[in-house]
């Protein structure tokens, strides 16, 4: 089973970003620790603070990989090609949001991938990323 996980603009800086709202674990730790627990599972990850190379990336991996887990961090309130590109695809995208994005800031409320995420995980810190895991599997 082929599953990534792609990140988008300032998740590189998990760790040292807010630590408050987004944790002080940094994602290549987690990746890490993710990698052992899942070892029979192939996970790739990918970050990019750039628009168009996550649309890159979900043609890339979207008609081959079993699984994509996206955090499109800021782009998921504003960027209309990244949900086209879900729709484009055939690998299922399950979103995931580490804080809680309903009880912030009004603009955090709408999503472009949520409409064609098969589901969507918000609030359960980077644990979310595991659930997500665990939905593929
Ligand atoms: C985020 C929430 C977004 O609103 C924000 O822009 C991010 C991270 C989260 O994981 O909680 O960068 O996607």
């Amino acid at each position: 089973m082929k599953i990534i996980i792609i990140n988008g603009p300032n998740l590189n800086l998990l760790g040292k970003r807010e630590t408050t709202i987004y944790g002080d674990a940094s994602f290549e730790d987690y990746f890490k620790s993710l990698q052992k627990k899942y070892a029979n599972v192939e996970l790739v990850y990918y970050q990019s603070n750039i628009e168009g190379e996550l649309i890159d990336k979900l043609h890339e991996v979207g008609f081959d990989f079993d699984g994509i887990i996206l955090n499109a961090a800021a782009y998921t309130h504003t960027s209309v090609g990244i949900g086209d590109a879900i729709k484009a695809i055939e690998t299922p995208v399950v979103e995931v949001h580490i804080s809680n994005v309903y009880n912030r800031e009004e603009f955090r409320h709408h999503s472009y991938v949520s409409p064609n995420a098969n589901g969507i995980l918000v609030g359960f810190g980077l644990k979310g990323y595991d659930l997500a895991l665990q939905s593929f599997l």
